[in-house]
């Protein structure tokens, strides 16, 4: 049976502060071990001791003692609810806990209230939060991977915009305006463009490859660069497309460069990517701006090269496009170049030659971490970036 409320005849605060203390030992000493009792006889509904004290103490204060008396009896329901949490009924015991001792010390609850203390102590035996150490996401390792293979062969890094001219995403590469090949790209165009001459109209770039153009215009040959980055095309989402996703272009532009060179340069960067059993094949293509063009397949790493549900029973994938840097492309770059320097022939075609290559990082990742959904790498669910710790 609970024991009845004291009453309260003098709502001054000493007064309130002998009363709640009293209340307060009350609860710091009352046996825990039945959890379910301590609880009825504290927070009942009907006939807990918090809800009598409020009906007797609470309703029948005047007015101007009920905000102390409001704020004590907050902090004496605090009390009872620590007192019930499962940390203070684990680990801290009422009577072996220094720190609800020295908490008695200090007399009154609003005592540690105007401290601006919590109404019932730390419990510095809880485990602390723990912090894991971030790690790269996986289309960024991934993109470092194959990055640092063209590293290694003498390759340098370059950038470019994501928000592109027409000029540089499409025309310079021998996509013409109006021409079929841009139908291919399914473009993310900026609003309001139309009042601009067509060079000049902005869109999010649908691939790396503008960037040749850029890296071409600013410096003459030799290049070799790989050029990774995001790209957006208006595509559905689904299992295997994003409507932003990443892609590696590469050019290397010199005198006497050929499809050989092209085909060992690739073939290499496979096998240091997939391993040194991986064979490559390269198909003819089209694209506007290599010509000849070619798509490069591998043979199939989950089967090796003897059919399975993943490569589509062929033995071979398919995973980038390249070619040879097309002379329209050379032409666009000169003349751009002369508009600074009317007798620059740094791009003549006669002299100089040049490949090309583009691919799709998330493609890649999947196929090296066997990942078969592409929403995966954005939905920051750690459960999947966690494996990759
Ligand atoms: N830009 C092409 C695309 O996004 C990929 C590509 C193909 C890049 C051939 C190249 C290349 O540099 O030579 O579909």
């Amino acid at each position: 049976m609970n024991e009845a409320i004291p009453q309260l005849h003098t709502f001054d605060e000493p007064s309130l502060d002998a009363a709640f203390a009293t209340l307060a030992e009350e609860v710091r000493t009352a046996d825990t071990n039945d959890v379910e009792a301590f609880r009825l006889h504290w927070l009942g509904r009907k006939q807990g001791r918090l809800k009598l004290i409020s009906e007797a103490w609470l309703k029948s204060a005047p007015p101007e003692a009920k905000k102390a008396l409001g704020i004590r009896f907050n902090e004496l329901k605090a009390l009872v609810e620590y007192q019930l949490s499962p940390e203070r009924l684990v680990k801290v015991p009422v009577s072996e806990s220094g720190l609800i001792a020295e908490y008695a010390t200090q007399g009154t609850i609003s005592a540690n209230l105007h401290k601006k203390q919590h109404p019932y102590p730390l419990d510095i035996t809880l485990p602390g939060s723990l912090r894991t150490p971030g790690i790269p996401h996986p289309l960024l390792k991934t993109m470092h991977e194959i990055v640092s293979v063209f590293h290694h062969l003498g390759y340098s890094t370059n950038l470019g915009p994501q928000v592109e001219s027409d000029f540089y995403n499409f025309e310079a590469l021998n996509f013409p305006e109006n021409h079929p090949a841009r139908d291919t790209q399914d473009t993310l165009v900026i609003a309001n463009q139309h009042g601009r001459p067509s060079r000049d109209r902005l869109l999010m770039r649908t691939h790396t490859s503008p960037v040749q153009i850029r890296t071409m215009i600013a410096q003459a040959p030799p290049i070799r660069i790989v050029i990774p980055g995001k790209v957006h095309r208006n595509d559905a989402a689904d299992a295997t497309h994003s409507p932003i996703f990443h892609q590696i272009e590469g050019l290397c532009v010199d005198t006497n460069i050929t499809f050989s060179d092209l085909k060992g340069t690739l073939d290499h960067a496979m096998k240091a990517l997939f391993g040194s059993d991986v064979k490559t094949r390269f198909f003819p293509s089209f694209f506007p701006f290599t010509e000849p063009s070619a798509d490069v397949q591998i043979s199939c790493i989950f089967c090796g090269g003897k059919g399975c549900r993943k490569c589509k029973h062929s033995g071979w994938i398919e995973l980038l496009g390249c070619g040879m840097v097309d002379p329209a492309v050379f032409a666009a770059v000169t003349a751009e170049r002369r508009k600074l320097n009317p007798a620059d022939d740094a791009y003549d075609p006669e002299k100089i030659t040049g490949f090309a290559f583009g691919m799709g990082v998330e493609r890649i990742a999947m196929m090296l971490h066997g990942v078969s959904d592409i929403g995966h790498f954005y939905s920051g669910d750690m459960r999947f970036l966690e494996q990759f710790a």
